[in-house]
């Protein structure tokens, strides 16, 4: 190779570089859910973190300066900081809504009231960061955009050397499309843990998700101590067998006596009621009723309308136990429960389900018979919403509102009862002056296969929603007249799980799913646009490998370390 030839390609090279990095340098970066305005600018801010001299911790260079509504968002900052990098930074609480060079600075001083109570604006200079919100909640999730601006490795849990801790300069003004951008975990058809919960939780904050609606009892079991009925979680959070044909050792949720569920006591609910506020998450209670009882009929027989005897031990799918609408001890049974579960959430709403009541319990039953001769009333929906009437009274009695499943809309509600819409009738319930919140079975099951080839999948319940279909979900049904539409609150992912029997299963079936429904709750309708989530979640992939999440693989992200999972089997933990 003569001279020449060196030096064009040396040039192509230099050229190859500066090309690439001057690009890199001003695309927008891969944020997921994608804010409303980003300004991508040349440069970057570097935290100052300066090298570990013989194991000991430093003192980062760049401070977290904060008013005092920010304080504690700047402790969780500097506590992740702390993990990945090993530096401590320091909290510094001013009065002053200014930035300072080489600093961190969250207030909420001079923030855009416009911007809501979730929204906040992000400023990155070569010399400072600026977070600026009207609320705490602003402030945090300007705080997810700052760490998801920073390198994958942020998220670590422990230190990460030799990352070059950038962020790109930047402004950005963002807000939520939907004041609620939900999960719901179904812990009674297998247990998760505490630390599995939090897990979750910590997914959903990455992901700017706000609402964690946690179904505690069902079927299969009862999964929240209750201290005026002991029995619920001695007897109906336990079953004799994992069930649904799985595998025994798919799960490791086995009592010391070898009986397999589980449950929280209250103090671990208060627990992760906090861990879930700082982390601006709400966590809205699921207590099933007047069916899917059969867990807590089979602690207290005495609250049906045969007696029972009833199990947790159900084949797949079925679903038997109902409460006897007839009975006044039934009424105070589940009257005292829920005053156990007010004191212990402190949610606006209280979900009461509603879903799914099998239609002849009511009608062979003495004392039913009764109630509907005294309540002037002949079907069994329309006992079923005297039952749900009763309940929502209650609930109100405690300064709070009722939710339910789809069923509960014709019962004749009062007007703050929300619906949780999974087959329909979110229009005519917006329409009436309800507030909605929208989970369709067709968009937002993801206890669905997430292929057509289930022959390669983990044996699903059923049903097919791909990733592209949760992305292209629009939470607001098409033909809701604009005067109702603020009564539709967001959406939610449901993940039933009868045949997701671990953590890592669960994660399987939600990730990256929910990164689509984050964005689809999140950003505006008007920027949405496939590719471009595609592209952006490449790195959020890499996000999640930090979180060692078990996401499913697909075509457009082929490196992860993670395996699928195989039917009926324990996933190998990643
Ligand atoms: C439901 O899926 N039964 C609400
Ligand atoms: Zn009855």
């Amino acid at each position: 190779m003569n001279y020449q030839t060196l030096l064009r390609i040396a040039g192509s090279f230099v050229y190859l570089v500066v090309a690439t990095t001057l690009a890199a340098e001003t695309s927008v970066p891969s944020l997921i859910p994608l804010p409303q305005k980003v300004e991508r600018h040349e440069g970057l801010f570097s935290l100052r973190t300066p090298r570990r001299f013989i194991g000991l911790p430093l003192r980062s260079g760049t401070k977290i300066v904060v008013d005092a509504a920010a304080q504690e968002t700047g402790h969780y900052l500097a506590a992740q900081l702390w993990r990945a990098t090993g530096c401590r930074f320091k909290v510094e609480t001013v009065v002053a809504g200014v930035a300072t060079k080489g600093n961190i600075l969250l207030t909420t001083r001079d923030a855009k009231s416009g911007l809501g109570m979730e929204g906040y604006e992000l400023a990155v200079t070569t010399d400072s960061v600026v977070i600026r919100a009207p609320q705490a909640a602003g402030l945090f999730y300007g705080v997810q955009s700052l760490l998801q601006l920073l390198p994958p490795e942020v998220f670590a849990a422990k230190l990460v050397p030799a990352v070059k801790w950038t962020v790109p300069c930047i402004n950005i003004e963002d807000q939520p499309r939907f004041v609620w951008r939900g999960l719901m975990l179904d812990v009674s058809r297998h247990f998760s843990s505490k630390a599995e919960v939090k897990q979750i939780l910590e997914a959903m904050a990455l992901h700017k998700l706000n609402t964690f609606h946690w179904h505690l009892t069902d079927d299969q079991g009862w999964r929240i101590e209750i201290k005026k009925y002991p029995l619920l979680t001695r007897v109906g959070a336990w079953r004799k067998q994992i069930g649904f044909n799985l595998d025994p050792k798919a799960s490791t949720a086995y009592g010391p006596d070898g009986r397999y569920g589980g449950y929280y006591t209250q103090a671990d609910i208060k627990e992760i009621v906090a861990y879930a506020q700082t982390r601006h998450i709400t966590i809205v209670p699921e207590i099933e009723m007047p069916g899917h009882a059969s867990a807590a009929l089979m602690a207290y027989p005495e609250f049906s309308c045969t007696g029972g005897p009833f199990t947790t031990d159900l084949p797949g799918g079925v679903f038997n136990g109902v409460y006897c609408a007839g009975n006044e001890q039934a009424f105070s049974f589940v009257q005292d429960i829920l005053a156990e579960v007010c004191e212990l959430f402190p949610s606006k709403y209280i979900h009461i389900g509603g879903d799914e009541v099998p239609p002849d319990n009511w009608t062979n039953c003495a004392k039913c018979q009764i109630r509907f001769q005294q309540e002037g009333l002949k079907t069994a929906p329309e006992l079923e919403g005297y039952f749900i009437r009763r309940i929502e009274k209650c609930i109100n009695a405690h300064g709070r509102s009722l939710i339910g499943w789809s069923e509960i809309r014709e019962g004749g509600l009062a007007q703050n009862a929300a619906i949780m819409d999974w087959i329909g009738g979110a229009i005519e319930a917006a329409t009436a002056g309800h507030n909605v919140v929208m989970t369709p079975l067709a968009d937002c099951y993801f206890d669905h296969y997430q292929s057509t080839n289930t022959v390669t999948e983990p044996h699903a319940i059923g049903g097919y929603l791909p990733l592209d279909q949760v992305y292209n979900f629009n939470p607001m049904p098409a033909k809701l007249e604009s005067q109702y539409q603020s009564h539709i609150l967001g959406a939610q992912a449901n993940v039933w799980t009868e045949y997701m029997p671990s953590l890592s299963h669960v994660e399987y079936m939600v990730f990256p799913r929910l990164c689509a429904l984050a964005e689809v709750t999140w950003s505006p309708q008007k920027a949405r646009n496939w590719a471009d989530f595609n592209q952006r979640m490449q790195l959020n992939y890499r996000r999640l490998d930090q979180f060692n999440i078990n996401y499913r693989r697909n075509t457009s992200n082929p490196g992860s370390a993670h395996q699928p999972i195989s039917d009926g089997q324990a996933p190998k933990t990643p």
